[in-house]
């Protein structure tokens, strides 16, 4: 008869996988490797018995150490406060930074913009970061190859998807989504906001990354002078004051007519009579956009504009260069908090 006592050897081995913080280390316990000999010095008869308490012993112990490691595990997590302005948990709170971060200041007033479009009745919608030649170019009236495409230096990726140039990448989404409205006997009022990207070299005024917002309504009666009421009230509201506008004829494939929209610098923001800034693209949308779009022409017209949102920061604040939003400097940052 075998002088190992198994019941008491399992309760050895469980106490010590309780009690140990890499509970698989009691595998190589020596328990293991006497009982192992001892089935050698057992008569033949009684081998076969034997070595099956011993291999229910190892996975009663096996089973323990499992269920111990998973305890162990859990009680490695520690809550996370996503919401503190430092790390609760570091043992040295003290030395880390305890200044609450702050929006950045094209994300505060790019709010106000959309704030003030929202109050207009306008639905606004993020645009993209990824498109495609149809919605960048194709659904816009551009033709294949034609130079005006040129003017957009667009980045494509070599699948042929492009980050785009312009918010009026959603035009074709939004007037599609709209038909139903328009249906019904409503009118679709939307702006798309967001970054757009071009293949640009950097320098005060030119970013390769910045953010437009875009305008799209359309309804049974929609007018130019619509669109110079809305653009001319937008505007107003934003700066706080009263506004000379004018426009100019602009070229875009997507309106006809294409204007430009100028504002007079108003005084209070450093300008003098009669200096006009250019302040966005606008008309009247193309038939032809709106044919793709699933829209009769003949029954509804519609307008759209789009320009950027870091010209509109600039001109309120007078920010002189372009390169001091995506600059991470806090001293420029902290002006804005
Ligand atoms: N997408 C044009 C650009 O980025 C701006 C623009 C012009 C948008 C006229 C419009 C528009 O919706 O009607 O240069």
């Amino acid at each position: 008869m075998p002088t190992h006592d198994i019941a008491t050897i399992t309760k050895t081995l469980l106490a010590q996988v309780e009690s140990s913080d890499s509970p698989r280390d009691v595998l190589r316990a020596p328990e293991f490797k006497d009982l192992y000999s001892a089935i050698a010095g057992l008569p033949p008869a009684e081998r076969g018995d034997f070595g099956k308490a011993v291999n229910q012993l190892k996975q009663t112990v096996e089973t323990a150490i499992e269920t111990r490691e998973a305890a162990l595990e859990d009680s490695d997590v520690e809550l996370l406060d996503v919401s503190a302005p430092w790390d609760v948990n570091s043992s040295r709170p003290a030395l880390l930074p305890t200044e609450n971060g702050t929006q950045h200041p094209l994300t505060k007033e790019l709010d106000v913009v959309i704030d003030i479009f929202t109050r207009m009745g306008f639905e606004a919608v993020e645009s993209r970061q990824i498109d495609d030649d149809y919605h960048m170019f194709g659904s816009l009236n551009f033709p294949e190859n034609h130079p005006a495409r040129d003017g957009y230096d667009t980045f494509r990726t070599e699948e042929g998807f492009i980050p785009p140039a312009h918010t009026s990448t959603m035009q074709n989404r939004i007037l599609k989504e709209g038909k139903a409205k328009l249906e019904a006997g409503g009118q679709i009022a939307a702006i798309s906001y967001g970054r757009v990207y071009r293949n640009e070299d950097v320098d005060a005024t030119h970013e390769h990354t910045f953010y437009q917002v875009e305008g799209v309504f359309v309804s049974e009666y929609a007018t130019l002078g619509d669109m110079l009421g809305t653009l001319r009230s937008f505007f107003e509201v934003y700066y706080g004051q009263s506004l000379k506008i004018k426009t100019q004829p602009g070229y875009f494939p997507f309106v006809e007519p294409g204007l430009e929209f100028l504002i007079e610098k108003p005084a209070a923001l450093g300008g003098k009579p009669g200096e006009w800034l250019e302040m966005l693209g606008c008309g009247m949308i193309h038939p032809n956009v709106m044919k793709e779009a699933g829209l009769d022409p003949a029954k509804y017209r519609g307008f759209a504009w789009g320009g950027g949102v870091e010209r509109l920061v600039m001109l309120k604040y007078g920010i002189e260069d372009l390169r001091h939003f995506e600059s991470a400097r806090l001293a420029f940052m902290r002006k804005f908090a």
